[in-house]
Order: structure tokens, then C-alpha cells, then sequence
């Protein structure tokens, strides 16, 4: 394979702009296509394309000025994928790995393909199905689109039929699942990356919490059993082979209450809860990214010290952000802000990492609640 020179990336949002940073400082030229002029990525990247993720001659030139093209964001047009590979460019991951993680449909079949276990789910197609889902799947449950959702948008909870045909009016979409709202002891989630020849790395598990399907923080390692956290790096080894991925992918999960653990979702991309990976490992998850579809070797991970990742979200209330010297008055903690240049309400604007030493125990998360605390959006 030829050496790659130029990396051209899909997608100019702050997961771009990490890849990004990380390949520049590995030598590489990195081209990224966005709408957006000054994207979060095309402010850290070599050039930007300003061009919609489906406008194909924008595509082909991203294509023929790249020696690889990635993307960082799974919902863009599934064309664009399919273009370059019909045209003999390098991309990866394949469009028929975006083509499953962009449905939940087919990301929760894929799941029960290789035999791990998902919540029970029922596609809507028509208003008529949901009976059927109803009977099926019961209550309480979550109405999400199958295309197009991310943090928590398009998605309903409900808890009778009155409220699930209310959402169903709501939603609007052509098509939606019907799933069952599981009894959550933790969400966890493994970052791994594949490459070309089968070979992978796992980072160790990491355990979420959400705040209205936002991701809030990232705690690593996660605080669950050994063997519950072999088996959950097992099940993303899995599904990384099943989807042939080269790239680093993030396979989100669910320990419910009887600690089964259920395949929520895939992103074929790096992910919101693999950020402290760039603080505290040798090799974050955007460098093994770049590793992969530049065909060098994969790095396993060594963690240097555990971490708990806060994200910074908009408020609405401003774009500036207050209090730096004092979040920075604690040397443990590391700030990434990602050049967005409005805040609007739950916009993911920056994050940082809180490196701990020792077990990540109550204390040290009340310690990074305490820092988050200590931003505030200024007009
Ligand atoms: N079936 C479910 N049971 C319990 N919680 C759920 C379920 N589906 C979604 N959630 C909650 O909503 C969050 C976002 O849902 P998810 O399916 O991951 O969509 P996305 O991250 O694409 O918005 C999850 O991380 C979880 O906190
Ligand atoms: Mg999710």
C-alpha cells in the first residue's frame, strides 16, 4: 500500500478537530469537507472543503486529494461513502459499516447476528404497528428514529399507549423503533480500533453518565467486575470483526439492573467517551484511528493514570466562557475547548479530563462536579 501523505476527513465537528490534531502532529496533510466555514476540524486541518456531506463533486475532490478519506460523524450521506469506493479511493471505515451503524434497525440486528443481546425492540413503519410493538416490547419504552438521531434527539420515553401515539405524532419520521427502556445499573462503553489485518486494542471500559441523552461523564476504568468487563470488551471484539471496521469504533452498552449487559449502539468513529484516552494513554483513540487507515501498527493501550471526563455544554446564556483560572487552579485537570463559536442550549462545546490517582472513588467525582461547576456561558 502506498504511504499515506494526505488524510481527507468527512465531517468538521470537535471529533474531527481531535483526529486532526493528532495527525498533524504525526506529519500528515489533513483535508477536512464541511458546510460549516471555519468548522471546529478546519481550524486545527491543513484546508477545508466548505461543501454539504452530500455534494458529490466536493466528495471527489476530497477523494482525489487524499491518499485516505475518514469521517467523523456517522450521519452524513451514506452516497458519499458508496462514491468513493465506486471510484477507487481509499475509505474507511466501509460504507457498508456506516451503512449499519446509521440505523438502529440494523445496528441492534447486527447485534442478535452475532449472538449478544440487545432490549427487546419492534420497527414502526406505520401507525398500525405499534400495537403489535406494544404487545410485544410493553411498557415503559423509548420511540427512537431509526436514521439520524444523536444525544438523545429523536427519541421519546413512554409509558402508555396515549403517550406513544402522542410521540408517534411528534416524530414524524418515516421510520422508528419501539424499545424497551431497560433498568440501567451503569452504561459503559468500549473503545477499540481494528485494522486492515484483524488486528485490534481495546482501551479499558469506561462507564457513562447521561443527562437527557447527553453524555455528562466519562469515568476510566469503569467501576464494574472483572468479568464483567472482559465480557464487554468481548462483545465490541466481536462486532468490530462481524463489520470488518478498520478504524477505532465505540460499541455503547447497557448493564441493567440484573447485570446483563445489552448492545445499545455502534459509532464507526472515535467517541465522546474515549476523550480522556488523548490525556491519559500513550496513544489516544484519534492516533490509533490515524494508525489504522494509515496501516501502521496499533498501539495497546497503557493508562497512565485514571481519568474522569466532564463535558462542557452551551447554556444559551453566551459564548463566552467564564472561569478557567479557577477550573485551572487544580493541576489534575486538562481542558480541550473545541472553537465553537456559539453556545446554544446542550451544545457539546469543550471538555476536560481530571486525571486521579488511585480508584475513582466518590470524593473524586464530587471534585470534577465541583470544577464543572466553576464554568459559566457570559454574554
Ligand atoms: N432502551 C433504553 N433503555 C434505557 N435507557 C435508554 C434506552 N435507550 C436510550 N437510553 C438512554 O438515552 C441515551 C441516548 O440514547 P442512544 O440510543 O444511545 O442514542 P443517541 O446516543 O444516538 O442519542 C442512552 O445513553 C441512555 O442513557
Ligand atoms: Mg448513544
Amino acid at each position: 500500500m502506498k504511504s499515506v501523505q494526505t488524510i481527507g476527513v468527512i465531517g468538521g465537528g470537535q471529533l474531527g478537530r481531535m483526529f486532526a490534531l493528532d495527525a498533524k502532529r504525526m506529519g500528515y496533510h489533513v483535508i477536512t469537507l464541511d458546510p460549516q466555514q471555519h468548522s471546529p476540524c478546519g481550524q486545527v486541518a491543513d484546508e477545508q472543503i466548505v461543501a454539504s456531506y452530500d455534494d458529490l463533486a466536493a466528495i471527489d475532490e476530497l477523494g482525489r486529494r487524499s491518499d485516505v478519506v475518514t469521517y467523523e460523524f456517522e450521519n452524513i450521506a451514506i452516497e458519499s461513502v458508496r462514491y468513493l469506493e465506486r471510484h477507487s479511493y481509499r475509505v474507511t471505515p466501509s460504507s457498508h459499516v456506516l451503512e449499519v451503524t446509521q440505523n438502529r434497525l440494523a445496528e441492534k440486528r447486527l447485534a442478535r447476528e452475532c449472538g449478544l443481546p440487545t432490549a427487546e425492540f419492534v420497527p414502526i413503519r406505520a401507525p398500525e404497528d405499534l400495537a403489535e410493538a406494544v404487545r410485544t416490547v410493553g411498557f415503559p419504552a423509548v420511540l427512537k428514529t431509526v436514521l439520524g438521531g444523536y444525544d438523545g434527539k429523536g427519541q421519546w420515553r413512554v409509558e402508555s399507549t396515549r403517550e406513544a401515539e402522542a410521540a408517534l405524532a411528534a416524530a414524524s419520521a418515516a421510520e422508528l423503533i419501539f424499545e424497551r427502556l431497560i433498568p440501567l445499573r451503569k452504561e459503559l462503553s468500549v473503545i477499540a480500533t481494528r485494522d486492515s489485518h484483524d488486528r485490534s486494542v481495546a482501551y479499558p471500559v469506561a462507564e457513562n453518565t447521561h443527562d437527557r441523552g447527553i453524555l455528562a461523564m466519562t469515568i476510566a476504568p469503569a467501576r464494574v467486575d472483572p468479568s464483567i468487563a472482559a465480557e464487554a470488551r468481548e462483545m465490541a471484539a466481536t462486532i468490530g470483526r462481524r463489520l470488518a471496521i478498520v478504524g477505532t469504533y465505540c460499541v455503547e452498552l447497557f448493564l441493567s439492573s440484573n447485570d446483563e449487559l445489552l448492545v445499545n449502539e455502534i459509532a464507526p468513529r472515535p467517541h465522546n467517551s474515549g476523550h480522556y484516552t488523548i490525556d491519559v494513554t500513550q496513544c489516544s483513540q484519534y492516533e490509533q484511528q490515524v494508525r489504522a487507515i494509515c496501516d501502521l501498527p496499533l498501539s495497546p493501550p497503557r493508562m497512565l493514570s485514571n481519568a474522569i471526563m466532564m463535558n462542557i455544554l452551551g447554556d444559551g446564556r453566551g459564548d463566552r466562557l467564564d472561569g478557567v483560572p479557577e477550573l485551572l487552579s487544580d493541576p489534575a485537570i486538562v481542558l480541550h475547548v473545541y472553537g465553537k463559536r456559539h453556545a446554544v442550549a446542550r451544545r457539546k462545546m469543550g471538555h476536560f479530563t481530571m486525571l486521579v490517582d488511585g480508584p475513582i472513588d466518590e470524593a473524586a467525582i464530587e471534585r470534577a462536579r465541583t470544577a464543572l461547576a466553576k464554568l459559566h456561558w457570559e454574554a
